[in-house]
């Protein structure tokens, strides 16, 4: 493919945001869809917001900011992305609703636009055999937050060619951004390792070790985390840790992924962290509150 230029990005969530400012931010022609036309504006709330903070402390230009802005178009339908040269799935950690994307992608797509999903643990060969061309399909994966984190872990499927490796590769770099590549295993490389801290994290709130005041001071004081890891769950969203808990536990067939009881009780309830005020603090007040 000659050169990406303009971009889709499907999932309008804290991910597809920072996805969408950075991806304006280096001269992309943004479409950013989501099923929820809310979402889209409070996506292009958030990202005016960090670029207005970013033009207040002098980082860009207020003509800067405002050019990058209108560089991101909202997408109420698939078909607005018919033209993009890449698009980059960044719904739900869900497998089925992630496959269905892409079924109905590969309908509307030109044949030589690339395909590619910000998930976190699914298989990227088998979202990339639902599509009607596996080697234009790869991982892209950023961190949260996107405009902070260096890191893009990069995935190949087994159908995955060169020439999109290298046509990421080349975008990653545009981006000042770092890649690590992993292999197409469950969660891949930072996943598979944070995510069972995460978790061990919440065993040892459950198991009455410490509190959570008291494991989040230990891990950034005793282990310089810029987070503690209930703070840093509560901050990806409790519904995505359980999710890839699963990926990692049924993927690896080990029992030392299981799920913490307590995470699996917590999204039961809706305590999702930050996005709905709730997980291992309370957000309502002016501070975080540790809840346990
Ligand atoms: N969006 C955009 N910019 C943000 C931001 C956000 N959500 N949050 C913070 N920033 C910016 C701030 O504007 C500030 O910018 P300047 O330096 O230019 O002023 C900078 O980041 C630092 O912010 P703060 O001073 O407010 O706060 P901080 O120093 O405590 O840093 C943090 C905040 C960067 C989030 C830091 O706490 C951190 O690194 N936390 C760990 C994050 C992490 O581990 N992320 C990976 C999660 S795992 C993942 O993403 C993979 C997955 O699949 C689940």
């Amino acid at each position: 493919m000659a050169g990406i230029q303009s971009v889709g990005i499907i999932g309008a969530g804290q991910m597809g945001a920072g996805i969408a400012q950075v991806m304006a931010l280096c001269g992309y022609d943004v479409m950013l869809n989501d099923i929820d036309a809310a979402q889209i504006d409070a996506a292009c709330a958030s990202v005016q917001k960090n670029l207005s903070r970013q033009a207040d402390k002098g980082a860009i230009s207020t003509e800067d900011a405002a050019a990058v802005l209108s560089r991101i178009q909202p997408a109420t339908a698939f078909d607005a992305l018919a033209d993009c040269d890449l698009v980059i799935e960044s719904a739900s950690e869900n497998q089925a609703i992630k496959k269905d994307i892409f079924i109905e992608l590969s309908k509307i797509l030109k044949p030589d636009a690339l395909m590619a999903s910000n998930t976190s643990s699914i298989s990227i060969t088998g979202l990339a055999a639902v599509t009607d061309r596996p080697e234009k399909f790869i991982g892209i994966h950023f961190m949260n937050p996107v405009p902070v984190m260096k890191l893009v872990e990069v995935i190949r499927g087994i159908a995955t060619s060169s020439e999109t490796f290298e046509a990421t590769k080349a975008l990653v770099e545009r981006l000042g951004k770092t890649m690590a590549v992993s292999e197409d295993f469950p969660a891949f490389i930072v996943n598979r390792l944070l995510m069972p801290m995460i978790n061990e994290a919440i065993y040892t709130l459950y198991e009455g070790v410490g509190s959570v005041e008291a494991i989040d001071t230990a891990m950034k004081l005793g282990a310089n985390h810029p987070m503690g890891p209930l703070q840093l769950a509560d901050f990806i969203g409790l519904d995505t840790c359980l999710a890839i808990m699963q990926v990692l536990y049924e993927g690896l067939a080990d029992t030392k992924y299981r799920p913490c009881p307590l995470l699996v009780k917590y999204v039961e309830a809706g305590w999702l962290g930050r996005k709905t005020g709730r997980g291992f603090y309370d957000y309502s007040g002016a501070e975080p509150a540790p809840t346990r």
